[in-house]
């Protein structure tokens, strides 16, 4: 069993917080297949504040969806305070803090990574959410703003102090983005610094990956993130690796477009036919990553407009055999 604050989960297998991707179908599945703690894709304080509409659909839930991650991003104490009261008529299980965002616009602000430069105001403004919040707070950090400013042990000290239950790192600093090394020699720095548990993230992309994170940071959790996109079966084949070396084959042609079909309806069913079709775009072209033979398929599917449009196309993807 593995505990954040009072909240006592399963496993320690855990759905990362993607903006445009973890949206409630894409937890439900992921679930399904071993996934314990799931996160809503971050969600700006503001927005929280004003109670957009768009927001109000990130929140959507429902019974078989938890234990549920709620991330927020922002830098202001007033747009905070207000985001955490509206967050009071929501269910939930965790809070966590955004401070390893690297876009841009978002680091302009003052939010999300570029909190790392001043680990003070982070632990100010943990506090603040720490004391306000009803749920156990995390917070996401990166190893550092860049290659030469690698603070993350200051970051996560200052936010152990603040109170939080729990750290995600992202084991890269923000210049890289998403790509570059993973630098396991810094999770590992902020685990040992830690008494609160350290979750570790990045280039979690199979089992094996998922062990190496775990083995070389001595971490105590898993965030899964671009694994788990094409394929939510990563879940269950890390559960399965880390038990007992088990190595689970890979699903075939069938199992991926069925899969496909029941996600694709379900973002028909939660969003409409037209933005459901839509957003399933990015996903056809995940699932068959590696697929030989697969292009024509790609390039069609992301013209689809109509759900019978791309039942047709995953319908002739699954005449291919030769996987
Ligand atoms: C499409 C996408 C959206 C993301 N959105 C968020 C987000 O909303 N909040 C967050 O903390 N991290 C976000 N991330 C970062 C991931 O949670 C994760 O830390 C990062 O991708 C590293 O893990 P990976 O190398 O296994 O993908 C996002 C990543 C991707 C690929």
């Amino acid at each position: 069993m593995f505990k954040i604050g009072k909240l006592k989960l399963r496993s320690n297998l855990i759905l990362a917080p993607m903006a445009g991707v973890s949206d409630l179908p894409f937890r439900l599945l992921t679930r399904r297949f071993g996934c314990e703690l799931g996160f809503i894709e971050m969600i700006n304080v503001r927005s929280l504040s004003y109670k957009m509409k768009k927001t109000k659909k990130m929140l959507s839930t429902s019974a078989e969806d938890r234990p549920l991650g709620i991330q927020i991003i922002g830098c202001e104490e007033e747009f905070i305070s207000r985001a955490l009261n509206v967050l009071g008529s929501y269910e939930y299980d965790i809070l966590d803090f955004n401070a390893a965002c690297p876009v841009k616009k978002v680091a302009r602000r003052g939010e999300g990574a570029a909190l790392l430069k001043d680990p003070e105001k982070l632990n100010k403004l943990l506090k603040l959410i720490v004391k306000n919040s009803t749920k156990p707070v995390t917070v996401k950090i990166r190893t550092g703003w860049d290659s030469s400013s690698i603070n993350a042990k200051d970051a996560a000290l200052a936010s152990q102090d603040a109170g939080v239950s729990a750290l995600f790192i992202h084991g890269r600093n923000r210049e890289q983005g998403y790509s570059g090394e993973v630098d396991y020699g810094a999770i590992k720095d902020v685990k040992k610094a830690l008494s609160i548990p350290v979750i570790g993230s990045g280039d979690v992309f199979s089992p094996e990956l998922a062990k190496r994170m775990l083995d070389e940071t001595g971490c105590d959790g898993l965030l899964v993130a671009r694994g788990a996109l094409g394929n939510p079966w990563i879940f269950e084949q890390i559960k399965a690796f880390l038990k007992n070396k088990k190595i689970i084959k890979k699903p075939g042609i069938d199992e991926i477009a069925d899969i496909m079909i029941e996600h694709m309806n379900s973002y028909i069913d939660f969003y409409d036919e037209a933005h459901g079709v839509r957003r399933f775009h990015k996903f056809f072209a995940w699932y068959t990553k590696g697929v030989p033979s697969v292009r024509p398929f790609r390039e069609k599917a992301f013209r689809a407009r109509t759900k019978e449009e791309m039942l047709e196309i995953i319908r002739s993807f699954r005449k291919l055999t030769n996987v």
